[in-house]
């Protein structure tokens, strides 16, 4: 079941007016939140997140966070597995095409959920290839976008080339993956670029910064160079979706020995306790 404008009904009979704007301009925004044995896994950061995007493009946020909170527990409820990754999208709404923002329009809300697998194990025994290449998105990256294309493009390019993400790199740095986070380990730290314009705040990227912080695991958020990339011990990615994953190989070349190395066991690890202190009811971090 999905939720469209204030009913509840199968996706087959979900329909959307082609002149939404989220159709006609790709103007809106979107979450996408995972639930684990139907608990939604850092709901409040996930609305703070969407109304930080909703304020970068100047639209009301439809609800409260008690409002959005209720229809995230009605849509879990209504669906049948107990880990979903719950999809939420706003646009502004259906009105006359110009680009001017529409007068006394309601906007489109939608959510959706659907199974959330996690990644194969094998996956996270041999690591996951990706490509590098410039990132020519927007300087608002900050804001999750429905807009999707260049980052439509970018993933298709590592998919065309026999791997899973591409690492992108802007005037020597690199920003973050075409649909993730991207930390890289040197000399046993962890390295982090710093949340500003050029990335997606990621939710995943916060737990894995937060568990670094409270487990004594050294790291540092700071500007990390294509060089350094290039020369990683180890590269992981993060998102919401695929938790943490090891990137073994770059560009065809092997990152360290070519294997997930042990930054990458230690945080997976410690991600996996997390997960089960949340669907205990704990909370915090410790
Ligand atoms: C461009 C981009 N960066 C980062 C992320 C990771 O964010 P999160 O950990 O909140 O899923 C995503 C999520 O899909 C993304 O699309």
């Amino acid at each position: 079941m999905i939720y469209l404008n204030g009913d509840f009904m199968p996706l087959e009979e979900a329909r959307i007016p082609v002149l939404d704007r989220g159709f006609i301009f790709g103007d809106g925004v979107y979450e996408v939140i995972p639930v684990y044995s139907r608990k939604p896994f850092r709901l409040a950061e996930h609305l703070l997140r969407l109304r930080h995007s909703l304020d970068g493009i100047r639209l009301p946020n439809p609800h409260s966070d008690d409002e959005w909170t209720s229809l995230v527990e009605q849509i879990i409820a209504r669906n049948e597995s107990d880990d979903q990754y719950l999809y939420l999208h706003i646009t502004r709404g259906v009105a006359k095409r110009d680009h001017a923002f529409p007068k006394d329009v309601l906007p489109t809300v939608f959510i959706m959920s659907n199974p959330l697998l996690a990644p194969p194990k094998e996956l996270l025994t041999t690591g996951v290839a990706a490509i590098t290449t410039g990132d020519n998105r927007w300087l608002r990256c900050d804001i999750k976008a429905i807009s999707l294309l260049p980052n439509v493009l970018l993933r298709q390019m590592a998919i065309d080339a026999g791997a899973v993400e591409t690492v992108l790199l802007r005037d020597g740095f690199m920003t973050e993956g075409a649909a993730s986070n991207i930390f890289v380990v040197r000399n046993e730290t962890l390295l982090a670029p710093p949340k500003n314009n050029l990335m997606l705040p990621g939710i995943t990227y916060d737990v894995v910064l937060e568990l670094a912080a409270a487990h004594n695991i050294a790291y540092q958020v700071r500007a990390v160079s294509e060089y350094e990339v290039r020369t990683a011990q180890e590269l992981l990615l993060t998102s919401s979706t695929k938790e943490i994953m090891p990137i073994t190989h770059l560009d065809g070349k092997p990152v360290g020995d070519g294997k997930p190395g042990s930054m990458f066991a230690l945080l997976y690890q410690l991600y996996q306790n997390y997960k089960i202190t949340i669907m205990r009811g704990g909370a915090s971090i410790s």
